[in-house]
């Protein structure tokens, strides 16, 4: 056999497969024959080392480990991007390109959430690859470049050519590996930026090599050597050299279009399987370029619009312990102030002692902060590289902060509870979310107010509240109350008496019942007095109701008979008030179905209003059925309404018939 000329044919049969998968996204053979001739041509480099050519994919797998990166001096320097954050930032950019004369012609990319890196090819040939660094001085992470599947080790022709571009890895491929660590008891990464990064500084190239990055080539260096005018064409140029360009960069012309593409990427967003922060514009000519020139640190011929920040990094100053009503212990985090997303945070919650140690979090760290949902912050990990060693170890209490009372934990469970019914901190929380806006809805008696309440011994139980009329003298003798704030307060505690039974059963913190389970009760029995003697199968029989809940609930009253009777006697009304029955013939009493997306309206939201009319919403159309609300792509639901004649309400009926409730 010619050795030399299988391990080429080898080689060309894996670079070939490695660019359609991995830069085309089009794989020609399986996972288990790239194996296969991978596997002949490790043996036969093995065996004849003499063969063994610069761009022979046995590379990918890693090597040897190294015991530090060298430092390397950029040819060119490795310039940033200013950056603009609105609209009007962005037209004043381009008035000043116009200003210098020049009509602009823009190139529009996504501003890929990575690394920067400087490739260098000599003769076709992958021989260096280098970090930015402070964009002078980088480091030499070759070995680690060469284990990134889409970053060709041999260009379709012979030049020599430095390109640049980013090294990024993918949202999936961060799951999958902070999943692995969890188990390995290792902390999580941060963000897909901080695990890139990490993966690109690995002395082992085979950790590297298991990290999965992956690259956008955007910059070819010196393209006049290469008859290149244009950046767009310089984008085709890297493509046809087999670089990874990012299929979404544009040729888009004129501000406008810069504008449409950036709403257009806002929505795509999400959708990608990599984070972009924003999108660059570029001045398209090269020679144009040039004469617009640079400063220092940017070229003034690009500029980068950068999304609002989801995400944010800040100091984790401390960790404390809340109590919460029914003696749940919960750490928070205590954050240098920081803004994200138009709102200053302060303060986060870590949910519970495994949370904390599952992402490996050190008082002192720097933690990433994203918005869930966009509403709630939330911590998503620490940034290690940022560790200073002065940072200490997260210590689980074992006594309630308030009460002292050692905490408790049962089996199975994840939190740490203060078992001290007459803890301090439970019973504010208690009275706390008695007046909170889903339960009594009592104006007036903030947070502060309740627990002030409560340490100056006006409120130290519910009925308490109702009592507080007596003393308005005494209240009048502390600061900070005025009369007429006083008599408002009085006024919405007097009226929150009519609520109705629905409020006062969520308000007065049933184990396990939240505002939906509050409701279907007083539906289900008008009168608490009939919940009341409810025994545990007829809960049990109510739908969404199972067996915890049903034992809650008939725990609850039996243990608590003398203080509904208190509550009773103060006139708090115990029946389902007027206004939370509501009617309307199109919808009470009759069964729904719902199918497919409503563009404007949750599932949940259509629930909600359809039961508050008592409608009834279920799974599957039977001949039952009255009414089947139909979205977008809707399923075999839909077949059967048809066959079965059901009526149907699309989108712009359903909404017809909402706006005129209420
Ligand atoms: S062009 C001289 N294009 O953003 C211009 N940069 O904030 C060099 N980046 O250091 C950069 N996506 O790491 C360019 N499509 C893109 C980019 C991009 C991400 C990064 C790059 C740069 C940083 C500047």
């Amino acid at each position: 056999m010619d050795v030399a000329k299988r391990i080429e044919e080898l080689i060309a049969i894996l670079n070939e497969a490695s660019y359609k998968y991995y830069v085309l996204d089009n794989p020609t053979i399986t996972d288990q024959e790239y194996d296969k001739y991978l596997r002949e041509l490790i043996n036969l480099e093995e065996k004849y080392p003499e063969y063994k050519r610069a761009d022979s994919p046995s590379q990918r797998v890693g090597g040897e480990a190294i015991d530090k990166f060298n430092k390397v001096v950029h040819k060119t320097p490795m310039l940033s991007l200013s950056n603009v954050f609105n609209e009007q930032e962005i037209r004043d950019f381009d008035e000043r390109i116009k200003k210098e004369g020049f009509t602009p012609d823009y190139v529009c990319e996504y501003k890929i959430d990575g690394l920067s890196i400087s490739l260098i090819y000599e003769n076709g040939l992958l021989v260096q690859g280098i970090t930015r660094g402070d964009g002078i001085t980088g480091e030499d992470v070759t070995n680690n470049i060469k284990t990134i599947k889409s970053v060709p080790l041999k260009l379709t022709e012979p030049i020599d050519v430095e390109v640049r571009g980013e090294v990024f890895m993918h949202k999936k491929t961060l799951a999958k590996l902070n999943e692995q660590r969890q188990k390995e008891g290792l902390p999580i990464l941060a963000n897909v930026r901080n695990a890139a990064a990490g993966s690109l500084r690995q002395l082992d190239s085979k950790i590297a090599a298991q990290r999965e990055l992956d690259t956008f080539i955007y910059y070819l260096m010196e393209p006049e050597k290469f008859n290149i005018k244009t950046h767009s064409e310089a984008l085709e140029y890297l493509k046809k050299l087999g670089f990874k360009v990012n299929p979404e960069s544009r040729k888009v012309g004129s501000v406008s279009h810069v504008l449409s593409y950036i709403a257009e990427a806002l929505k795509a967003r999400d959708k990608l399987s990599y984070d972009i922060d924003g999108v660059v514009m570029k001045h398209n000519v090269f020679a144009e370029q040039q004469e617009i020139g640079y400063t220092a640190k940017y070229p003034k011929w690009a500029t980068a619009y950068k999304f609002p920040a989801q995400e944010v990094l800040t100091r984790l100053k401390d960790i404390i312990f809340t109590v919460g009503r029914t003696g749940r212990i919960t750490p928070n985090a205590v954050l240098e102030p920081v803004i994200l997303m138009g709102s200053t945070i302060a303060r986060a919650t870590l949910h519970n002692a495994d949370f904390i140690t599952s992402k490996g979090l050190k008082i002192g760290d720097i933690v990433s902060i994203k918005k869930a949902g966009d509403v709630i912050p939330a911590v998503t990990g620490a940034v290690y590289e940022r560790r200073t060693g002065a940072e200490k170890d997260f210590v689980m209490i074992t006594t309630c902060p308030m009460c002292d009372t050692p905490l408790q934990k049962k089996e199975g469970q994840v939190d740490y509870f203060c078992p001290n019914e007459s803890c301090p901190a439970r019973n504010i929380n208690s009275l706390i979310h008695f007046v909170s806006r889903d339960a009594m809805n009592i104006e007036g008696l903030g947070e502060e107010i309740v627990e002030e309440l409560y340490n100056l011994g006006f409120v130290k139980r519910i009925p308490d509240f109702y009592d507080l009329k007596t003393k308005k003298e005494q209240l009048l003798e502390f600061d900070g109350y005025g009369e007429q704030s006083i008599n408002k307060i009085l006024d919405n505690i007097e009226a929150s008496k009519q609520n109705g039974l629905e409020r006062v059963l969520f308000a007065i913190g049933i184990p396990g019942i939240g505002s939906k389970t509050a409701k279907v009760l007083a539906h289900r029995f008008g009168h608490i007095d009939n919940l009341m003697q409810a025994d545990q199968e007829t809960l049990e029989a109510i739908p969404d109701i199972g067996n915890i809940l049903a034992t809650n609930i008939y725990n609850y009253f039996q243990n608590n008979q003398a203080f509904i009777a208190e509550l009773k006697n103060i006139g708090i009304n115990m029946a389902e008030a007027a206004s939370e029955r509501k009617q309307n013939d199109l919808i009470t009493g009759k069964k729904f179905v719902i199918t497919g997306t409503i563009n404007d309206y949750t599932r949940n939201e259509i629930k909600d209003i359809l039961e508050n009319y008592d409608g009834i919403v279920s799974e599957s159309v039977s001949k039952n059925t009255d009414v089947v609300i139909v979205g977008e792509n809707p399923g075999s639901k839909y077949d059967k309404a048809v066959q079965l004649k059901v009526e149907i309400w699309n989108e712009e009926k359903l909404k017809e018939i909402f706006n005129i409730l209420v």
